[in-house]
């Protein structure tokens, strides 16, 4: 039975592969051909010979006015160039949401947005089980109007996904980030510097406009410092809900410190590169981090993902990484029961990165402030 179904996977996974290309075909013949080839394949998927429905995770995270809280397995449509692909993000959408998964991350940058919407309703799973994320990408360059432009980029974002509203959507990054990342700005002066912080503020207030047109559930930041929270806060009153950024058990002690800040105040956190160490990590810290996953893999009987995995769920943050392949659907969405002890948490959190390192990469801020 095992055999036939890892077969059946495997054939599902090279048919999705084939339909994946078939939808980069702009004919609109072939992508209603593909479409309904598609449909009857998550059908099989969503049947009890397919659905381990059991063991899949349904584990929420709370978020401050919300009844339904945010579920802690997630999808992002990002990062790698096969990832944020569309031809690939619409059934690998569709794939994870019939196998149960019920949070689904995207953002205007990424480019699928279209596809994301396409695969929720390929997927038949009613909208309002699905929270949806986007994000609003703040722009380099002074904006005329940018209260009123974060309003056009949520509309288009709603249009794009096709949805009447999206459950929460998140200033993408701060402008501190922006500035230690990219050369273009390089050489703003300082007044320029304060005129873009004060842009980022009334993109801001754009979110909240959205909210209370009811466009936007609820609002949040991505890669933004402590100052830069506190000054969106202080000057609307209105407190993130939720807090986006890399975070990871190998994260520096001052990192991790910044995420419980924000989980102080009330932020819910949304980590994403759950397993970036894989290909991030230096030799030795690499082999450290296999030995250390693979050894708690053995003693609870999980896999070295579900290992971190749960490190999440015992923290209360929700995650979300790249579940195009079907392997991945299967090993993220089935998480592990039973928590991880208190030793086998600080063994798992044993070999950190260095600040250098994770503020060259992609800063959750905390490192840089003192
Ligand atoms: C948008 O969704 C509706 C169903 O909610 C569907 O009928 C329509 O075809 C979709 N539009 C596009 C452009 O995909
Ligand atoms: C910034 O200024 C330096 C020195 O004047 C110059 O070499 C560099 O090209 C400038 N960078 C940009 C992005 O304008
Ligand atoms: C925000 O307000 C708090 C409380 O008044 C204050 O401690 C903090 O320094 C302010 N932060 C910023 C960045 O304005």
């Amino acid at each position: 039975m095992k055999l036939v179904g890892l077969w059946a996977i495997g054939f599902l996974a090279s048919l999705l592969q084939t339909l994946s290309d078939r939808f980069a075909v702009t004919s609109e013949e072939s992508e209603s051909v593909a479409t309904s080839l598609l449909q009857t394949e998550l059908q099989r998927l969503r049947s009890p010979k397919f659905a381990t429905r059991a063991d899949v995770c349904t584990d929420t995270v709370p978020v401050t006015g919300s009844a339904r809280g945010l579920p802690a397995i997630g999808y992002i449509a990002c990062c790698s160039p096969e990832d944020v692909k569309p031809a690939n993000v619409r059934p690998g959408v569709a794939r994870y949401l019939a196998a149960g998964g019920r949070r689904v991350v995207t953002a205007p940058c990424y480019g699928n947005e279209h596809a994301v919407g396409q695969g929720l309703r390929d997927s038949g799973v009613p909208r309002e089980h699905i929270w949806v994320t986007t994000a609003l990408d703040p722009p380099d360059e002074a904006l005329q109007n940018p209260r009123h432009w974060a309003a056009g980029q949520v509309d288009a974002s709603l249009h794009r996904l096709n949805v009447s509203y999206v459950d929460d959507m998140y200033l993408h990054w701060g402008l501190e980030n922006e500035y230690k990342t990219k050369i273009s700005l390089a050489n703003v002066t300082k007044e320029q510097y304060v005129e873009l912080g004060e842009q980022y503020l009334e993109l801001y207030r754009g979110l909240i406009d959205a909210q209370r047109a009811g466009k936007v559930r609820h609002i949040g930041v991505g890669v933004h410092t402590q100052k830069e929270i506190e000054y969106l806060m202080n000057a609307t009153g209105v407190k993130p809900d939720i807090m986006h950024g890399w975070i990871t058990p190998f994260m520096p002690e001052k990192q991790l410190s910044f995420a419980k800040w924000a989980m102080n105040q009330g932020m819910t956190l949304s980590a994403w590169g759950p397993y970036n160490w894989d290909s991030l990590d230096e030799p030795a810290e690499l082999e450290s981090h296999r030995s250390i996953t693979s050894e708690l893999a053995k003693k609870y009987g999980a896999t070295a993902s579900q290992i971190v995995a749960r490190w999440y769920l015992d923290k209360g943050i929700a995650m979300c990484t790249s579940m195009l392949e079907p392997s991945y659907v299967k090993d993220d969405l089935h998480c592990l029961r039973s928590s991880l002890s208190a030793e086998d948490t600080a063994l798992l959190e044993s070999v950190k990165w260095d600040c250098q390192k994770t503020d060259f990469f992609q800063p959750l801020p905390g490192c840089s402030e003192d």
